[in-house]
């Protein structure tokens, strides 16, 4: 399992800088258990956590690497793709579901031409199906980030991704 999602990692990952990675470590390093802050931390810088930026850290804090991958893969938090600079999100719990996600779902699909957990080639956009937000009451719900979008329609769809083209990409 850990082979197969480096390797897979690996088929997408472009260069990676890892004297970012030595900044977050050095930062770290003597601190006892510091494996998950150090993985949150290139994370927030790199976006993700690229294959080799993981086997480094494995090298330098003195774990296996499938130690590494074992965390990465455990928690839902990390990301071993390039992710978006856009996460789009859209609800698909029970009260977003019966008020007509799905329809909101497939339309993102098309227009975006991805589907779930996966991110445009340009890495403007992330696309996830997401269990309640909690806001059942703005139901069917999309986010865009941290913006949140209630009662969505296929129109505000179009008017999110027009929205959002516009918006630079740092
Ligand atoms: S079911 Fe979508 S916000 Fe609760």
């Amino acid at each position: 399992m850990s082979e197969a999602v480096a390797q897979q990692a690996e088929e997408q990952e472009p260069e990676v800088d890892l004297s970012i990675a030595d900044k977050v470590i050095d930062k770290y390093i003597d601190l006892p258990g510091n494996l998950m802050p150090v993985l949150q931390a290139v994370q927030d810088e790199y976006g993700y956590v690229p294959r080799k930026v993981a086997e480094h850290v494995a090298e330098r804090l003195n774990v296996y690497p499938s130690q590494i991958y074992g965390v990465l893969t455990f928690y839902a938090q990390f990301h071993l793709k390039p992710r978006g600079r856009f996460i789009i999100r859209v609800c698909v719990g029970t009260a977003c579901h019966v008020s007509g996600a799905p329809r909101i779902v497939e339309t993102f699909f098309d227009k975006l031409h991805i589907g779930h957990a996966e991110t445009t080639p340009d890495l403007r956009y992330t696309f996830e199906k997401v269990a309640c937000l909690g806001a059942c009451g703005m139901a069917p719900l999309a986010m865009v980030n941290d913006d949140t979008f209630g009662k969505m329609t296929v129109q505000k769809v179009d008017e999110i991704i027009a929205e959002y083209n516009q918006r630079p990409m740092k």
